[in-house]
């Protein structure tokens, strides 16, 4: 029997064996497991990616031979080390502070169940600190939790967190006393047991935590509210289908308008949010909301199923008085998608991805579900955002990639330090779940993948001599080695990125501040001027991309203003008109 096909194949490779390497495209990479459902995840280091889940029946063991639900992912070996936590850091949320330490807030009460096997603890009032780590691979590194002296005002479950312009972390939200204890089948699935308050890390208020009228007002659909640091210091909030803009020094909130056609995004009907990039010399702040559900909020859970369209819609406002009086201006991706993910890339783009074309975020906890999962039909394939075309044609899925892993409630993705995307996770079942083929639903998922762009199979420019921290309102100069064959009159972006904190459907503190420069007659060397103040870039970590036309650097970790604990004075000079 001639098998036409590999002799074929065999023909091809024969005549195009040694040709030009394929042309640069995205492409999904598989990188190996994650040992714990990579849930939440926030870049460390140029390295280290902290992943959390829930404390429950991972297959990751610490050295003591409890379970683990915390691990540090090598990003250069592909690895996943046991992280050894004391208190359940079940949706929780975080984000870097201004000295470097990655701060991890609240928690959940771990399931009985488990109990004899992860030995953790309540973790709703749960601070866990991970100083900033020096070892490429992360030896010696650990995260510190005291829960006896350092803990939160109130125990808080699907908190969202926000690095402001001291530096220091405002958190909030709520959560509740209500037990998710073992793994039952009575899941909350609205906010029904709301701390509607703000607090902060390190405290202010002697640690009393701000009532919060917004909180209230969007109820029940509130949960992880989307909330943005604004230039000015002010914080954009969107929760259900409402936003607003808080005052953190006069703690007043005022009140924006709603997200039309009463599309709702926030947990359980998790849209997306993002600051989109901010540049000199106005940093006009920008939000583009996408994906959700239009959904009633008041619509009984029994009622709801997980064959229920998503949203298409985004929606996107100018946080400017015009801005705010034009109101938000409306879009649609070409499918509805619930929990989808938009992470700013360093050239400005927004890749839209993951999420499922119908139902819920949530496990188990509504009318009609697939299997566990309150969501069905995964959406496999990514969109790219343009911000600066022209409305109606921002979005394309041309030349994106297509996957085979779901990824739906309970993952988490962050754009990394190399420039590619990493994707984790995804579990909506209770615990760790194979759900038997031909069976309905959705298994745990532990295969950790990369979205690379094109310019990860191109000649890239390198950056060197960066230095390991930059002031406000000054400049420095990089030497840079760029890809011959770059014409000389191609645009160069200089990126100062804050990657978040990835966690349900949202990067909280993600952010990119573009930043002028001058390329040197020689083409050598780059000089970069910094963003003016601490509220245009929260003081903290950082990397420094640089985009030369389709290609983009390796992102250079710097320290942004003094790395000196929160709360930091103001520093730099103020924007004209804030
Ligand atoms: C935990 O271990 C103890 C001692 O071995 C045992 O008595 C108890 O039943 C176990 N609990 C659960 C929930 O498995
Ligand atoms: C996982 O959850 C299922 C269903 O609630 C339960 O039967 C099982 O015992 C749990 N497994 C572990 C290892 O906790
Ligand atoms: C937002 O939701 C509230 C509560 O369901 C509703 O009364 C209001 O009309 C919605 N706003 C818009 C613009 O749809
Ligand atoms: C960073 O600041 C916080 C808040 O003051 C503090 O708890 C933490 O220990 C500091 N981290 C380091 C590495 O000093």
């Amino acid at each position: 029997m001639i098998r036409l096909g590999s002799l074929l194949s065999a023909a091809s490779l024969l005549s195009f064996g040694v040709a030009a390497p394929p042309a640069p495209a995205w492409k999904f990479v598989e990188k190996g497991l994650s040992g714990i459902v990579g849930l939440e995840a926030i870049v460390v280091s140029p390295t280290l990616t902290v992943l959390f889940d829930r404390a429950t029946n991972d297959p990751l063991r610490t050295p003591d031979g409890k379970v683990a639900w915390g691990a540090l992912w090598n990003l250069e070996t592909n690895v996943a080390t046991p992280l050894k936590l004391v208190s359940d850091s079940f949706c929780a949320s975080g984000a870097l502070i201004s000295n470097g330490t990655m701060v991890s807030v609240g928690g959940n009460i771990p399931a009985a169940a488990d109990l004899n096997q992860t030995g953790a603890y309540d973790g709703r009032m749960g601070l866990r600190l991970f100083a900033p780590c020096a070892d490429p691979n992360g030896v010696g590194c650990t995260i510190f939790e005291d829960l006896d002296t350092v803990h939160l005002a109130e125990t808080r479950w699907y908190t969202s967190s926000l690095r402001i312009f001291d530096g220091s972390l405002l958190g909030y939200l709520h959560s509740t006393s209500m037990i998710v204890g073992g793994i039952h089948e009575d899941t909350p699935f609205y906010n029904t047991d709301p701390v509607n308050s703000f607090e902060f890390f390190p405290k202010k208020d002697g640690g009393v935590p701000r009532p919060s009228a917004f909180l209230e007002r969007s109820l029940p659909v509130n949960l992880f509210p989307r909330v943005f640091a604004l230039p000015d210091g002010k914080v954009f909030m969107v929760a259900n289908n409402q936003s607003i803009i808080y005052d953190v020094e006069t703690n007043t909130e005022t009140i924006l308008p709603d997200v039309p056609n009463g599309v709702r995004v926030t947990n359980p009907f998790d849209g997306t949010a993002q600051l989109l990039p901010l540049s000199p010399p106005l940093y006009t702040p920008e939000v583009l909301v996408c994906g959700g559900s239009d959904k009633s909020d008041q619509t009984p859970v029994e009622e709801l199923s997980s064959q229920d369209p998503a949203s298409s819609q985004c929606s996107r406002i100018t946080l400017t008085a015009a801005g705010i009086a034009k109101g938000w201006e409306v879009e649609h991706m070409p499918q509805g998608r619930m929990m989808p993910e938009a992470i700013v890339l360093p050239n400005g783009q927004v890749l839209i991805t993951n999420g499922a074309a119908t139902g819920y975020a949530a496990v188990k906890s509504i009318g009609v579900t697939t299997g566990n999962s309150n969501a069905d039909h995964p959406i496999f394939t990514p969109i790219l955002y343009t911000p600066d075309a022209p409305l109606g044609g921002r979005m394309t899925q041309k030349g994106l990639p297509t996957t085979d892993i779901a990824r739906l409630y309970h993952s988490a993705i962050t754009l990394t330090p190399q420039g590619n995307i990493l994707m984790t996770g995804s579990n909506p079942n209770g615990n760790v779940t194979i759900v038997p083929p031909g069976q309905p639903g959705f298994s745990s998922e532990f295969r950790v993948q990369t979205l690379d762009p094109p310019f990860m199979s191109m000649a890239r420019p390198t950056l060197s001599n960066v230095p390991k921290q930059i002031a406000f309102n000054s400049k420095f100069t990089i030497d840079i080695d760029i890809p011959a064959g770059i014409s000389p009159s191609t645009p160069v972006k200089v990126a100062l990125m804050d990657f978040g904190f990835s966690s349900h459907a949202f990067h909280s503190s993600a952010r990119l501040v573009f930043m002028d420069a001058t390329l040197a007659p020689n083409r050598k060397s780059l000089t970069i001027f910094t963003p003016p103040n601490n509220r245009v870039y929260p003081p903290g970590p950082a990397y420094v991309f640089v985009t030369i036309g389709e290609t983009t650097s390796v992102g250079a970790h710097v320290m942004v203003g003094s790395g000196a604990n929160p709360p930091v004075a103001d520093q730099g000079i103020r924007l004209p008109g804030l």
